[in-house]
């Protein structure tokens, strides 16, 4: 299996200042990769390096087998094919559902019933300003419309950020699906650490911009003094 990402002794940041260290980390087709740790630990960055939207201060960054992606031209990565759904949503509050998964690609009747085929609860939602929505919806919209651009590396930043448990229970296997059935390499950064080793293939455990432990998700939940212990004491275990 090829890799959609691969990122070997990464150190970026900002300003020329590393936040993240030698970071070794690799994304398949059809893979979930949980990102996970505690505020702080170089998530985002990780994931806005990867989308050229930070530069890489050293090391080695392969997107798609295309190299490092152009800081200059963060869109052109993402017409190659990585779609990033920020920590903030990034939705436009103005416009319809309809009108933002348009933005985000979507061209023939066949993409939106794709989407529709993940979120369902979009379809009476297509016609409604996307600034109405719930939480749940806006993420729901959020990832339709990466999808809507048909990527093969989808990147996901806190997704479950201001949800319920409850939504957060029923949008991760939507995540699943869509990295087994569009064979998608999915990068998942989030929070509700429990719920993301249920559907992850891999896990990265990252501490101060290290990473601290990495394998199966099955293996780190077996072990959860280890995954505990790579916080150093946070509670969102
Ligand atoms: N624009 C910035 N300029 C300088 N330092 C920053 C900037 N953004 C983040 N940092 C610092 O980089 C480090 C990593 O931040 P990052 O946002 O990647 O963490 P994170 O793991 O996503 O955290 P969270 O779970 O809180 O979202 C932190 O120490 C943070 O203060
Ligand atoms: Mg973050």
């Amino acid at each position: 299996m090829s890799d959609l990402l691969t990122v070997q002794g990464l150190c970026a940041g900002y300003d020329g200042i590393a936040v993240v260290h030698d970071l070794d980390l690799h994304v398949g087709a059809g893979e979930v990769v949980a990102l996970l740790g505690p505020n702080g630990a170089g998530k985002t960055t990780t994931l806005s390096t990867v989308s050229g939207l930070l530069p890489v201060i050293r090391g080695e960054l392969d997107v798609l087998g295309a190299g490092p992606p152009s800081t200059r031209r963060p869109q052109r990565t993402a017409r190659r094919g990585v779609a990033h759904v920020p920590e903030d949503r990034a939705i436009f509050h103005e416009l319809t559902v309809r009108e933002n998964l348009r933005l985000g690609g979507l061209q023939h009747g066949r993409d939106l019933d794709d989407v529709l085929d993940y979120f369902p609860a979009l379809e009476p939602l297509l016609d409604r300003r996307a600034g109405l929505l719930s939480g749940g919806e806006q993420q729901m919209l959020a990832v339709g419309r990466a999808l809507a651009s048909r990527p093969r590396l989808l990147m996901i930043d806190e997704m479950s950020l201001g949800l319920a448990p409850i939504v957060v229970e029923r949008l991760l296997p939507v995540v699943r699906r869509i990295a087994d059935e569009a064979d998608v390499g999915v990068l998942l950064v989030e929070q509700h650490v429990h719920l993301a080793l249920e559907v992850a293939d891999r896990v990265y455990v990252l501490n101060r911009g290290q990473v601290v432990v990495s394998g199966p998700a099955a293996q780190v939940r077996d072990d959860a003094q280890v995954l505990e212990s790579s916080y150093l004491g946070s509670t969102v275990l």
